[in-house]
């Protein structure tokens, strides 16, 4: 199978581009997992939400050559364009500014996919959202989701080892799998096709961490005490009805 995010940890050039622009666990290699569940074909066009500085955008351009809304709100479009022109895909990839919580700036049935890479946990988090994206995706069309979560619920609160990495807040936007099944599953006009824990978890974490930014180096030594007992990344695919 051909890996695009393996050829970006295979060239230096390519290397420092992914380093820099990382802002959690590699999102090139969350999209390209969640990616493989989802036909995505030349010319589709696609709403990446929580782009962030883009990396789910890059893969989506080049690997399936789908036209992306790269939405985002803390990195401003201006940036996003500046990065999209320097690596060649300012064609098939439109920065835009959004707070998904205020509404989109888009026509219903716009989208054939919705995809969002560690971010919806910050803003999706409440029965209302996921029904508020629906009416943008047209019938037929996915809403694919990524996002960092816990194994099992922590009934006691962050655990000793993890105090030094998350306080409750932070804590509080992970959830299990099964918490976000049962959100997803009381709204109406999607299907759920798939829900399951991501198989790149550990690599993508290790990868960010392998970056200088300096919220990595904060986060190092996060793998060392979970141990592979916490943390998780949880994928849920709806299909609009
Ligand atoms: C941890 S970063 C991840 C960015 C990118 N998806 C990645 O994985 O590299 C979380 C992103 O969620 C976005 N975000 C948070 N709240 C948002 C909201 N209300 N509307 C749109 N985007 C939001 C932020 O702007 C930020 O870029």
């Amino acid at each position: 199978m051909y890996t695009f995010t393996d050829e970006f940890i295979s060239d230096q050039r390519k290397l420092e581009f992914l380093k820099a622009n990382m802002m959690g666990p590699n999102a090139m290699r969350i999209s390209e997992e969640m990616a493989s569940y989802l036909k995505i074909q030349e010319g589709m066009r696609v709403l990446d939400l929580g782009c962030g500085c883009g990396l789910s955008t890059l893969l989506l351009v080049q690997k399936y050559g789908a036209t992306v809304f790269a939405a985002d709100l803390w990195i401003s479009p201006t940036e996003n364009h500046e990065r999209f022109q320097a690596i060649g895909i300012e064609n098939k990839a439109i920065p835009v500014s959004v707070d998904a919580t205020k509404g989109l700036p888009f026509a219903n049935g716009y989208f054939d996919v919705l995809f969002s890479v560690d971010a919806y946990h910050y803003f999706g988090r409440t029965p209302e959202m996921l029904p508020s994206l629906i009416p943008y995706v047209k019938k037929g069309g996915y809403i694919a989701v990524a996002i960092p979560g816990w194994q099992r619920a922590l009934v006691n609160g962050v655990p000793e080892e993890l105090k030094p990495f998350f306080s409750e807040e932070d804590a509080e936007t992970f959830q299990t799998l099964e918490w976000w099944k049962s959100l997803w599953g009381t709204a109406d006009g999607v299907e759920m096709v798939d829900c399951r824990e991501m198989a790149c978890c550990k690599q993508a974490w290790e990868e960010w961490l392998a970056s200088s930014n300096p919220y990595a180096v904060g986060d190092m030594g996060i793998l060392e005490a979970e141990q592979g007992r916490y943390m998780n990344l949880v994928q849920l695919i709806a299909k609009v009805v």
